[in-house]
């Protein structure tokens, strides 16, 4: 482990460069270059080893992720929760939502929302609609059957976006790190939601990175403060550009992502019509995330 956290305590200061330089070099320098460097390969997911949980946390703290292979374990929605219990995340959002809303499939549940439709879908975190007090920290994918064809995931890691913006546009991470950015709007009403808004970036108490960001916008109110529009408009032209560092890659059978809520797309897919066929991934989201101390 790097114990970056403890090292360099201050990284996420915008008002200080000691800790941010030192740790942005030695971040850049160890960042994994493909999705091959990302592989950790598990006997069983449901019941991981003390080298294999090293090996996770090791890559999770240069990447914020990293793919697994399940190896023995059924390919369930269990064993996807078991893995988070040994990493030490537990408490999802699962009881308050739709109960097949963690099975990505071409299902058109909650009114064809676009997770579960053959679409792309652009660069965006999880669960935005929480607000930043009350974020999704962590997200766990598993992979049962792979699409026919495509469906294949870009994922960035935030840190990596927050080091790009710190370098080239101090300014506009500047906003989004302190300014209320964007609101949940319910888009049935298009009521917005007052408690559930903040920040784009920001540090939870522990002192790590979080991030919420989407380019969807049916369900987001951004503020129309002229300096909130131009820090978006920096954020999303960077994305836009296919930033150094994205990886791309598919989760096929019996592989799986963990990650801190890392940015991610997931490419046009063709699906099975054979319905035992169709692409199947699980997902579940935390409150808490890998790597917390
Ligand atoms: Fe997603």
């Amino acid at each position: 482990m790097k114990h970056w956290n403890t090292r360099y305590p201050n990284r996420f200061d915008l008002e200080s460069d000691a800790d941010y330089k030192r740790w942005r070099d030695e971040k850049l320098a160890a960042y994994p270059g493909n999705v091959g460097d990302l592989v950790v390969e598990l006997g069983d997911m449901t019941a991981i080893t003390s080298a294999e949980k090293n090996k996770i946390k090791e890559l999770v703290e240069l990447a914020n992720m990293c793919v697994y292979t399940a190896g023995s374990a059924d390919l369930s929605m269990d064993s996807l929760a078991a893995l988070g219990r040994q990493l030490g995340v537990s408490h999802t959002d699962k009881s308050s939502r739709h109960n097949n809303s963690d099975e990505l499939t071409d299902s058109g549940i909650l009114n064809r929302a676009i997770p579960f439709t053959t679409r792309h879908v652009r660069w965006h975190t999880d669960a935005t609609y929480y607000g930043s007090d009350k974020t999704i920290q962590a997200l766990f994918l598993l992979c049962k059957q792979p699409a026919v064809e495509g469906g294949s995931n870009k994922v960035l890691d935030q840190e990596i976006l927050y080091i790009l913006l710190r370098d080239k546009d101090p300014e506009a991470l500047g906003v989004l790190m302190n300014r209320e950015c964007f609101k949940f709007k319910n888009p049935k009403t298009g009521e917005i939601v007052e408690n559930l808004g903040g920040k784009v970036f920001w540090t939870n108490p522990e002192g790590h990175l979080c991030h919420r960001f989407s380019f969807r916008k049916t369900d987001m109110a951004w503020s129309d403060d002229a300096d909130v529009v131009a820090a978006r408009n920096v954020l999303e032209s960077f994305l836009l550009n296919d930033p150094e560092h994205v990886i791309e890659g598919r989760l096929e059978s019996g592989l799986g992502l963990i990650s801190n809520n890392v940015l991610h797309t997931r490419e046009t897919l063709v699906d099975s019509d054979d319905a035992a066929k169709k692409r199947l991934l699980f997902r579940t989201r935390f409150y808490d995330r890998v790597n917390a101390c």
